[in-house]
C-alpha cells in the first residue's frame, strides 16, 4: 500500500519504519516545510505537505491535535477513498483548551469536524516505545491488543490489518462517536492489555472519569520511571 505520514513524532516516526520495513511505500511531511525533516530518523521518502497528500491510500495524522486545526485546505486535496488514520490525544495542560472536547465530543469526532472528512481512531492508545518495542509476529504468544474506532467498516477492517501488520492484536471499538473509550484516562489507555483484556477494559471504561484519571496520572510521574513503571502507573489509575 502507498502510506503518507504528517507528523515525524515517535509515533509517526516508528509507523514510518515499521510500514517501510514491511515493503509499503512511504511518505512524510512535516506541516512546516520538509526542512523540519531534517536528521530526523524515519523511513521513506520526505516531501512537503501538498505532495503527501497525493497519490496514496492512507494518510496518518500523527500530529498534536491542536497542528491538525489547520489542515482542512491539505486534506481537501485527498482523493475521496484515502482512509485518514488520527493518532492524536488531547491533554489539556499541553494543548490549547478545546471547548468542544472538554464538554464531551469524543478527541477524533472532533478532528474530523476539523477537516471535514471523516477519520479511523488508531496507534493512540499505546506508548511509542510500546509501538516500536513491543510488536510480536501474527499468533506469537503475548501480543498486545491495540484499539480501533471507525465509522466505515471497510476503512476499519483495512487499519485493523495495518495494527496487525505493525505487529498488535487489533480490537474494534465500534464507532468513532465510542472512541472515547480509548482516549487517555482510559483502562484501555497504555496498559499494554492483550487481545481479550483490551475488550474487557474496553467495556469499562467511565466517560466521566477518564479526563479526571488522565489529569492525575501526571502528579505521580517520579524522575527515573522506566516505561514498564509508567505502564504500572496507568493499569494502576486508569484500572486497566
Ligand atoms: N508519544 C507517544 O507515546 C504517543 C502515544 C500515543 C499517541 N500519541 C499522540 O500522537 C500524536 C503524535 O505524537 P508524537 O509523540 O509522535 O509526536 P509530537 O510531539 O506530537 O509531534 C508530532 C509531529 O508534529 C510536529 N509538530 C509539533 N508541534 C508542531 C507545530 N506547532 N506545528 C507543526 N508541527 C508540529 C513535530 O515536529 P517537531 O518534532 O519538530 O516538534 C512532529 O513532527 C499526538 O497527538 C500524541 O498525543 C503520542
Amino acid at each position: 500500500m502507498k502510506f503518507g505520514i504528517i507528523g515525524a513524532g515517535p509515533i509517526g516516526a516508528t509507523l514510518s519504519h515499521k510500514l517501510h520495513g514491511t515493503g509499503h511505500a512511504v511518505k512524510v511531511a512535516d506541516v512546516r516545510s520538509v526542512d523540519h525533516l531534517k536528521n530526523k530518523d524515519f523511513s521513506g521518502q520526505a516531501v512537503p505537505v501538498e505532495e503527501v497528500v497525493k497519490d496514496i491510500d492512507v494518510l496518518i495524522l500523527s500530529l498534536p491535535l491542536f497542528v491538525i486545526e489547520n489542515l482542512k485546505p491539505i486534506i481537501d486535496q485527498l482523493e475521496k477513498d484515502v482512509i485518514v488514520v488520527d493518532t492524536s490525544n488531547y491533554y489539556p495542560f499541553r494543548d490549547p483548551q478545546v471547548k468542544e472536547i472538554e464538554e464531551g465530543m469524543p478527541e477524533s469526532v472532533w478532528v474530523s469536524k476539523q477537516i471535514g472528512r471523516d477519520v479511523v481512531k488508531a496507534f493512540n492508545s499505546q506508548l511509542a516505545y510500546t509501538l516500536a518495542e513491543r510488536g510480536k509476529a501474527e499468533h506469537e504468544p503475548g501480543r498486545i491488543g491495540m484499539a480501533v474506532s471507525g465509522n466505515d467498516a471497510d476503512q476499519k477492517a483495512t487499519v485493523m490489518q495495518i495494527v496487525n501488520e505493525v505487529g498488535f492484536d487489533p480490537v474494534d471499538n465500534g464507532t468513532l462517536e465510542n472512541s472515547w473509550r480509548h482516549h487517555p484516562g482510559t483502562p484501555a489507555y497504555c496498559t499494554e492489555l492483550s487481545q481479550g483484556d483490551l475488550r474487557d477494559a474496553l467495556e469499562r471504561a467511565d466517560k466521566d472519569a477518564a479526563p479526571k484519571q488522565r489529569d492525575e496520572v501526571g502528579k505521580h510521574f517520579k524522575p527515573g520511571m522506566t516505561h514498564d513503571d509508567v505502564v504500572q502507573l496507568n493499569r494502576q489509575l486508569y484500572k486497566g
